[in-house]
């Protein structure tokens, strides 16, 4: 197993988890921190009004603690209010697109002697749910299916709507208190085929601490976060696993109701449709095949006219030829044939009226990202979902 990529995934997982213990930390000593930058300050203010006239060199250094106490302040401040954003933002979700923007991240980490499969259903209902919790849940559940298949297996994600009825009691799982509630529910199942966990741990893994790894590796705190994002969303969380087999998690989150099913889909329709063209002109440059044509169809659907082109010279060249017809040129940053920023530069000097929007990966650095910024060209960072793209160009031409 590439401890590499393990450690790659790790690093999101920490980074989340640190997020939450931050936001909580935050949370707790805040009130305590805005006291003893109080009482610094209050000193100091006593000190300046003691102080005798002609100090100044030592006026200057308490002038000084004021100003770190003030900037410390608005830094609690700020932190304040990140925290608490991260802690309680409770979305209406669709799992299945939270399970595939982690997909390509997943897909690299696992290597390729582990296999991922989703089944996702596609009429899946809508979650209320914060998103970042539920990454961490899907996250937790990974490494520990990929520690588990040090030599190679399948993963297996699948999601579909469930109902649950009173009489379906006996496969409620067993660790939750309370019986699970009537009703419909999400319902992920996340399979592995692992080595499986023995009858006597099946419970004992949500506990805090708990784990049969390494020290170096495992804190044994996946499970019991994972619980606790069940938890949290009114959701249940159940186990089986058969040794030398794999393992079965299947977790069930109460969907939003019929009522604000229909209320959201007829909002996001309602906003789809707010965003559409009205048959301007984009000139988009794209040297990536199957992007380019994906995103040809998106602006195509949704209202615009498209004359999509691979490179820096064909984009001059249309340029030229539908001088006065092209509203916006949308151009990848980096090109084979050149750069994006060095196009919209030649292009907004020989048409002055040409809105222009560049974009381009991640991968990009951020030096060259300073540049675009300075340069003064609207950015939209890849990727981008369709919503992100049409807002964007709605923005620029209308
Ligand atoms: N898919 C799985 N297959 C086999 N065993 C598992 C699986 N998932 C969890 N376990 C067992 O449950 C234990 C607890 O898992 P948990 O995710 O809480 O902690 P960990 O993986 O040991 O450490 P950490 O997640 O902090 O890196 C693991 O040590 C392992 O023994
Ligand atoms: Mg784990």
């Amino acid at each position: 197993m590439g401890e590499k990529n393990r450690d790659k995934i790790t690093e999101v997982l920490i980074n989340k988890q640190k997020n939450e213990s931050i936001a909580r930390l935050v949370g707790g000593v805040a009130h305590d921190f805005n006291n003893i930058i109080s009482i610094i300050s209050g000193n100091a203010q006593l000190c300046l009004m003691m102080l005798e006239e002609p100090n100044q060199e030592l006026k200057e250094h308490i002038l000084s603690i004021l100003k770190v106490s003030e900037r410390a302040s608005k830094l609690i401040k700020q932190l304040l209010t990140t925290s608490k954003k991260h802690d309680t933002e409770f979305k209406i979700l669709n799992i299945n697109k939270v399970i595939k923007n982690l997909l390509n991240l997943l897909k690299e980490t696992m290597g390729e002697n582990i296999q991922m499969t989703t089944a996702l259903d596609k009429d899946i209902r809508y979650i209320m749910a914060n998103q970042t919790n539920l990454e961490q849940v899907i996250l937790n559940l990974a490494v520990n299916a990929k520690d588990a298949m040090p030599d190679g297996g399948k993963i297996l994600i699948k999601t579909e709507n469930i109902e649950i009825s009173e009489k379906e009691e006996h496969k409620v799982p067993v660790i939750h208190t309370d019986k699970i509630k009537p009703g419909k529910y999400v319902k992920i199942n996340f399979e592995d085929t692992g080595v499986g966990i023995p009858r006597e741990n099946l419970y004992k893994i949500f506990e805090p601490y708990f784990t049969t790894k390494p020290k170096e590796i495992g804190t044994g705190l996946g499970l019991a976060v994972v619980l606790g994002v069940v938890e949290k969303h009114n959701g249940y969380i159940n186990v089986e696993s058969e040794v030398g087999k794999g393992t079965k998690f299947t977790i069930y989150l109460p969907a939003i109701s019929e009522m604000e099913n229909i209320e959201h889909e007829k909002a996001e329709y309602a906003e789809y449709e707010k965003l559409k063209g009205n048959g301007e002109i984009i000139l988009y440059v794209e040297d990536e095949d199957e992007l380019r044509k994906t995103v040809f169809k998106m602006l195509s659907s949704s209202g615009y006219r498209v004359i999509s082109c691979k490179s820096f010279k064909e984009a001059l060249k249309q340029l030229k030829k539908h001088r006065d017809e092209i509203q916006l040129l949308f151009s990848d940053i980096i090109l084979t044939d050149g750069h994006g920023l060095k196009l919209a530069k030649e292009a907004s000097k020989q048409y002055p009226d040409l809105k222009i929007l560049l974009t381009s990966g991640y991968s990009d650095n951020t030096v060259r990202l300073n540049s675009i910024r300075a340069s003064g060209y609207d950015y939209i960072p890849k990727p981008y979902s369709m919503v992100e793209l049409l807002e964007k160009i709605k923005e620029k031409i209308s």
